[in-house]
C-alpha cells in the first residue's frame, strides 16, 4: 500500500513537472507562463471575474525601445495565481501615425476595472506620446465587452482641468509674486510646490498623470491615483459612474513628497498605500501610509520591507496589491525588476503582504505559496 502511494505521488509530481506546472512563487525569477515563455505583463495589474484572474501589463521587447509600446497591452489568465495562460494583446498599438497611441509611444502601468452598472471593462494607462519622452503625463482609458479584450482605445486626459483640489487653501488659488524665479530644489521652492505652485501652473491645461492605478472601492466609486506635479505629488481623482471620466473630486498626497507607482488595498476598512521614490528605473526604498478616508489625511508609516534588500525593495518596484479572491486579509504585493537594457527579461516580484500592527510589513522569500498566509 505504501509503494504503491509512493508511486501514484511520484507519478503526480511527473506530470506536474511535465506539464510545466507551477505550485510556488518565486520572486525575481524568469516565470514561465502555460507555454513555457516569460511572462511578458510588466507595470501590471490583476482584475478577477467569474473564477479567473485576468493580469493585464505592458508588452515590452528586447531590442532598443523595448520599453516604448511596439505591440501595446497583453494578458494572461489564471485560476490559482501560478501558473498563467497567455491571452494575447488586448489593447494593440495602431499604425495610424496620428494615433495617440501610435506605436513607439508609451504605455505603462495598465490597470483593468470592471464596472457593474455598464458591464464593461475599463482599462486605464499612463500614455505618454511617441517622441515626446515623458512631457505630455496623460491619463488614457480604452474599454472592452470581454476581460480578454479587444479593448478599444477612447482617449486621453490631463485630468481635473479647471478644477481645484478639494481641500485646497483659497490663498493659494493666486500665485505669490515672484514664484517663478525660484530656485528648483530649494527650500522655498519646496514649500512652493507643497503649496500647490505646480497645481496652479498646470491648472487650466489638467494636471500631470504618469505612474498610476486605479482602484474600486465597496461601494464601486472608482480612483485614479496617479503621480502628478512633475512626480512631486500624488493625486487621487474619483472617476465617472461609468469609470471612463473625472467627477472634478480630486485631492493631492505627500504634496512635494515625491512619490511614484502607487498600489492601494483596504483592510478592515482601512485604506493602505505602498508606493516608490522617484529614481527612473532604479529602484529604492519604498513607502507606506494609512488613512481612514481615501481623501486623507494619509499617514506615513515608512518603508514596509524589512530584512536584507529592503532598502531597495528587494531591487523591485511596486506596481498593484492583489487580494486572493474569498480570502480575508490575503495581500499579494506586486511589484517589477525592471531590466531597461534588455526590458522583456524584466521580472516580477510578489510577495505576500503581512501586518505589524498597522504597518504592512514584506519580508523576502526565495520560494512561497498562498499557504504562508495560514503561518504565523
Ligand atoms: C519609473 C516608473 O515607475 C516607471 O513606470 C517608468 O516610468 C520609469 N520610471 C521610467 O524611467
Amino acid at each position: 500500500m505504501k509503494f504503491l502511494f509512493s508511486v501514484v505521488a511520484a507519478c503526480c509530481v511527473l506530470f506536474s513537472f511535465c506539464l510545466n506546472e507551477n505550485d510556488s512563487f518565486i520572486p525575481g525569477k524568469p516565470w514561465k507562463d502555460t507555454d513555457g515563455i516569460h511572462i511578458n505583463a510588466h507595470g501590471g495589474g490583476i482584475v478577477f471575474m467569474d473564477g479567473v484572474y485576468y493580469w493585464y501589463g505592458e508588452h515590452k521587447t528586447a531590442g532598443r525601445g523595448g520599453n516604448t509600446a511596439q505591440e501595446g497591452v497583453r494578458c494572461y489568465s489564471s485560476k490559482d495565481l501560478y501558473n498563467w495562460k497567455n491571452e494575447g494583446i488586448v489593447l494593440k498599438v495602431e499604425k495610424n501615425p496620428d494615433s495617440e497611441i501610435t506605436k513607439g509611444c508609451i504605455i505603462e502601468r495598465p490597470k483593468v476595472i470592471f464596472n457593474k452598472k455598464t458591464r464593461k471593462y475599463v482599462m486605464w494607462f499612463h500614455l505618454e506620446l511617441k517622441n515626446q519622452g515623458y512631457e505630455a503625463a496623460r491619463a488614457a482609458v480604452a474599454i472592452s465587452n470581454t476581460p480578454k479584450g479587444p479593448f478599444k482605445y477612447i482617449k486621453s486626459i490631463r485630468p481635473n482641468k479647471g478644477v481645484w483640489p478639494i481641500n485646497f487653501d483659497a490663498k493659494f488659488k493666486l500665485a505669490p509674486a515672484n514664484e517663478e524665479e525660484l530656485k528648483s530644489w530649494t527650500p522655498e521652492w519646496m514649500t512652493a510646490v507643497k503649496n500647490g505652485m505646480l497645481v496652479r501652473r498646470d491648472f487650466d491645461m489638467g494636471q500631470m498623470s504618469r505612474d498610476m492605478t486605479v482602484y474600486v472601492d465597496d461601494d464601486d466609486k472608482a480612483y485614479l491615483i496617479y503621480s502628478s506635479e512633475d512626480n512631486l505629488t500624488l493625486h487621487i481623482a474619483e472617476l465617472s459612474d461609468d469609470y471612463l471620466s473625472f467627477t472634478g473630486k480630486w485631492t493631492r498626497m505627500e504634496p512635494a513628497g515625491h512619490n511614484e507607482a502607487p498600489a492601494i488595498f483596504k483592510k478592515d476598512g482601512i485604506y493602505y498605500m505602498i508606493t516608490s521614490g522617484c529614481t527612473g528605473w532604479d529602484p529604492n526604498a519604498a513607502r507606506s501610509f494609512r488613512s481612514k478616508s481615501i481623501w486623507g489625511p494619509w499617514k506615513s508609516l515608512g518603508n514596509p520591507c524589512i530584512g536584507k534588500g529592503a532598502s531597495l525593495t528587494f531591487h523591485s518596484q511596486s506596481t498593484f496589491i492583489l487580494q486572493v479572491q474569498g480570502e480575508k486579509d490575503q495581500f499579494i504585493f506586486m511589484a517589477d525588476r525592471w531590466k531597461p537594457d534588455k526590458p522583456i527579461d524584466g521580472t516580477y516580484v510578489w510577495l505576500p503582504i503581512k501586518f505589524n500592527k498597522e504597518k504592512p510589513v514584506l519580508k523576502w522569500y526565495d520560494k512561497w505559496d498562498l499557504d504562508v498566509f495560514r503561518k504565523k
